[in-house]
C-alpha cells in the first residue's frame, strides 16, 4: 500500500525533482495509492490570486473508507488505536481496526438518526478520549463537516466558532480529567448555547459519570443512543474537493478563522508525509501527544496514521500526572516506537530533570518528532540524548493549520539532521524566502520571508464563510505567492531554519493566538480603556504573553486585584491556554502621529532589550517610552 515511502537520499531527491518538475504526475501516483469511488479527471486548476485551488477534479471518495474499511481485509485484527488514561490506574482501551469500524459506524448512525446530514457543521467539543477519534470519523463517514474546539476554550469561544460556522449539532462530554483535576465540560456548551441559534442537538458523551443538566428533545446521552443503532453504515461518497473539515485558528487580525480542508487533497498529503516523515513500519507504535484540538492531531493521530494502517495512541493525561515520568511511562508501557511532541513540552520536562527520564528504558524509541514551534538547540539536545539515547533521529516539523501536513521536514533515519532546522521541504512542496517587496531571495545563507509558491493538495481552500479574508491573510501580500507568516534562514546546505512568526501571531507553548484577539478579551474588563499585546521570550512556552494596559482610573485599580480580573476576562473570553504572563500597567502607549501602536518598541521592553529601542522621536509622545522601560516588568516579576 505505502510504497509511496521514500527509502534514501536518492529517492528523496528524484522525488523532490519529479514534484517540481511534473507536478500533476507525481501527485497522481501519490493519489493512486489510495482507493477511490471514482477517479479523478484532472489533477490540479489554480490561480493564488482568488485563490482558487482544485485537486483530483472530480474524483470521489470517503476518507473514512481509507482510514478504515480499506485496511479490514490485510488488518482488520490490528490495533488502530491505543487510548491511555489520564489516570495511569485506570485501564489502557486498545480498538482493532475492525472495532474502529465499528464504533465509527455506529456513531454515524446516532448523528444520522438525530439529523446530521451531509453538509451540516457540527461542534466536536470533547477531551482526549475515544470518542472524540470516532466523531471526527463519524463525520468524515455521513459527508458532515466537523469543526473541532480544543476543550479547553471558553464558552465565549465555542459560541464564536459555532456561530461562525453554522453548527446545527455539538458533541461533548460530561466533563474532563486534567492531570489531578476533573473540569466540567457539558456545563460550557450549556453557557455558549446561550448566544447561540443553530444548535438543534448535542451528543453527551459519560466520561466522568457526573450528573449534567439534559435538556428534553436537545440533548442525547451516547451511551443510550448506542443501544438503538446497529454497527453498519454505509459511507457517503464524497467529491475530492468537499469540504473535510473547519479548524479555527488565530491570525493577525480580528477574530480566529475557519480554516476549511477538503477531502481529497487532505487526504493524500496527510497520509502522504505520515508516512514519510515518520517512516513508518507495519508493527510500528505512534505517539503524537498533540490534542486532537489542533491540526497536528486531526493529521498526525487521526488521518494521517490510520490512512497508513498504523497504530496510533492518545493520551488523555498530561505530561506531568502523577509526574514529569508520565511520558516515558507511557513508551514504556505501550512499547513505542515513534513519539511526536512539542518543544514546550520537551523544556518543562527538561525543567522537571533528567531522573525522570533515566527511570525508564525508552528502549522501544525509533524515532522522535517536534512540532508547533522553533524548538531552541539545547532542548533538541536534550531530547536527543536522554530520550533518543543518541540513536533516534529527531525531526524538527514545520507546518501550520492552513498546510494541512507537514512541509518542511527531516525523513527520519534518512535526511541529514542539524538541531533547530526543519530542514528540508517534503517533495511537492516549493518553499522560497522573498524580501519586503515580494522579491525573491535566492542562493544560501539567506534570511526572509517564508512563501510557498506553487500549491500542494492539503493546502487551505478558504476560510469559512469569508473567501476573501482568506486571499487577504494568505495570498495578498506578496502576489501568486502563499505567505506563511514566518519568517526564515535557508542554510548553506539548502536547509531551512524557522525563526518565528513575523506578523502579530503570538505562539505561546505552540498555540497561537493573534495580539489583536487578547486585547479584545482585556479590554472587555470595565477598568481597561486600552492595551497592547506582545509576546517576549520564555523559558518554557517559547513565548510568554506581555500585556501593557491602560487603567482608567490608574491610582485607584493599579493593583494586583485589577490584574487578577484582567485575567480573569482573557479566560472568560478565550481560555485558561491564553493568560497573559506579565501585565504591566501604564498611563499610555507608544504611538505614530497617526494613531499606529508602535508593538516594536513594546516587544523590545518585554525582551528586556531596552537599550535597542530605536527612533522615538516620532512618536506621538516620547515620554510614555521612558515611563514603560521604567516600570517594565523582568523575568523574575
Ligand atoms: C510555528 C502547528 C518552528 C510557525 C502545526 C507556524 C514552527 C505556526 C514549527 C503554525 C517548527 C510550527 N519550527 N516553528 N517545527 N512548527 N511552527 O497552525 O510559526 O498551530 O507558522 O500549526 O507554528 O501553528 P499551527
Amino acid at each position: 500500500m505505502s510504497n509511496f515511502k521514500i527509502k534514501s537520499v536518492e529517492e528523496y531527491n528524484a522525488a523532490y525533482q519529479l514534484s517540481v518538475e511534473q507536478p500533476e504526475a507525481f501527485w497522481d501516483h501519490i493519489a493512486s495509492h489510495y482507493s477511490w469511488r471514482k477517479k479523478w479527471g484532472k489533477t490540479l486548476e489554480w490561480n493564488f490570486q482568488e485563490p482558487n485551488v482544485k485537486w483530483f477534479i472530480d474524483g470521489k471518495l470517503n476518507i473514512t473508507e481509507n482510514c478504515l474499511d480499506r485496511h479490514i481485509e490485510q488488518r482488520g485484527n490490528k490495533i488502530a488505536l491505543i487510548w491511555e488514561p489520564n489516570d495511569a490506574k485506570e485501564k489502557a482501551v486498545r480498538y482493532t481496526y475492525r472495532e474502529v469500524l465499528k464504533e465509527v459506524n455506529k456513531m454515524a448512525n446516532i448523528l444520522r438518526k438525530l439529523g446530521v446530514q451531509k453538509g451540516d457543521r457540527v461542534c466536536i467539543y470533547l477531551p482526549m478520549i475515544p470518542e472524540l477519534t470516532f466523531s471526527v470519523l463519524a463525520c468524515a463517514r455521513i459527508g458532515a463537516i466537523h469543526s473541532v474546539v480544543f476543550a479547553g476554550f471558553s464558552a465565549n469561544a465555542v459560541a464564536d466558532r459555532i456561530n461562525d460556522s453554522g453548527c446545527k449539532f455539538v458533541i461533548t462530554s460530561d466533563g474532563l480529567n486534567r492531570g489531578p483535576k476533573q473540569i466540567p465540560v457539558k456545563a460550557v456548551v450549556d453557557e455558549a448555547l446561550v448566544h447561540c441559534t443553530t444548535v438543534e442537538k448535542i451528543l453527551v458523551v459519560d466520561r466522568l459519570g457526573w450528573p449534567v443538566n439534559m435538556e428534553v428533545g436537545r440533548d442525547f446521552w451516547y451511551h443510550e443512543e448506542l443501544k438503538n443503532v446497529n454497527d453498519q453504515c454505509e459511507a457517503v461518497e464524497m467529491d475530492s474537493e468537499d469540504p473535510l473539515f473547519i479548524l479555527y485558528t488565530s491570525g493577525s487580525t480580528g477574530k480566529p478563522k475557519g480554516v476549511v480542508h477538503s477531502c481529497g487533497g487532505y487526504m493524500v498529503y496527510a497520509g502522504y508525509s505520515f508516512s514519510n516523515v515518520f517512516q513508518y513500519n507495519e508493527s510500528d507504535v505512534y505517539w503524537c501527544t498533540a490534542d486532537i484540538g489542533w491540526i497536528t492531531g486531526h493529521s498526525y493521530i487521526v488521518y494521517g496514521p490510520l490512512l497508513m494502517g498504523a497504530t496510533t495512541l492518545m493520551f488523555e493525561g498530561v505530561p506531568s500526572y502523577p509526574d514529569a515520568g508520565r511520558f516515558w511511562q507511557v513508551i514504556d508501557k505501550h512499547s513505542v516506537n515513534i513519539f511526536y511532541t512539542a518543544p514546550t513540552a520537551i523544556r518543562s520536562l527538561m525543567a522537571a530533570g533528567v531522573d525522570h527520564v533515566l527511570a525508564y528504558s525508552l528502549h522501544s524509541l525509533k524515532a522522535l518528532g517536534s512540532v508547533g514551534e522553533p524548538i531552541n538547540e539545547e532542548a533538541w539536545h536534550w531530547y536527543h540524548t536522554h530520550v533518543g539515547k543518541s540513536k533516534c533521529p529527531v525531526v524538527d516539523t514545520w507546518w501550520q493549520t492552513e498546510t494541512g501536513g507537514i512541509m518542511i521536514s527531516a525523513l527520519a533515519g534518512i535526511s541529514e539532521l542539524k538541531p533547530a532546522h526543519a530542514g528540508l521541504p517534503l517533495p511537492g512542496i516549493q518553499p522560497i524566502l522573498v524580501d519586503g517587496d515580494g522579491k525573491e531571495i535566492t542562493g544560501n545563507n539567506v534570511e526572509g520571508y517564508l512563501c510557498i509558491k506553487f500549491p500542494w493538495p492539503s493546502m487551505i481552500r478558504t476560510t469559512y464563510g469569508d473567501h476573501e479574508r482568506c486571499r487577504i491573510n494568505y495570498f495578498a501580500t506578496y502576489p501568486n505567492l502563499y505567505f506563511t507568516g514566518d519568517g526564515a534562514r535557508r542554510e548553506s546546505n539548502g536547509m531551512f531554519r524557522i525563526i518565528g512568526r513575523v506578523d502579530d501571531v503570538i505562539n505561546v507553548s505552540g498555540h497561537r493566538f493573534g495580539t489583536a484577539e487578547i486585547e479584545n478579551a482585556i479590554n472587555q474588563n470595565k477598568k481597561v480603556i486600552e492595551s497592547a499585546v506582545v509576546g517576549y521570550p520564555h523559558d518554557i512556552k517559547g513565548q510568554g504573553i506581555y500585556a501593557y494596559v491602560i487603567l482608567n482610573d490608574y491610582e485607584e485599580n493599579n493593583n494586583n486585584q485589577t490584574r487578577d480580573e484582567i485575567i480573569e476576562s482573557v479566560v472568560e473570553y478565550i481560555g485558561r491556554i491564553a493568560k497573559p504572563d506579565k501585565i504591566q500597567f501604564v498611563t499610555g502607549l507608544p504611538k505614530t502621529r497617526s494613531g499606529k501602536i508602535m508593538r516594536r518598541i513594546l516587544r523590545k521592553v518585554a525582551e528586556g532589550e531596552i537599550n535597542s529601542l530605536g527612533d522615538t522621536s516620532t512618536l506621538l509622545d516620547p515620554l510614555v517610552v521612558e515611563e514603560i522601560v521604567t516600570n517594565r516588568l523582568t523575568t523574575s516579576d
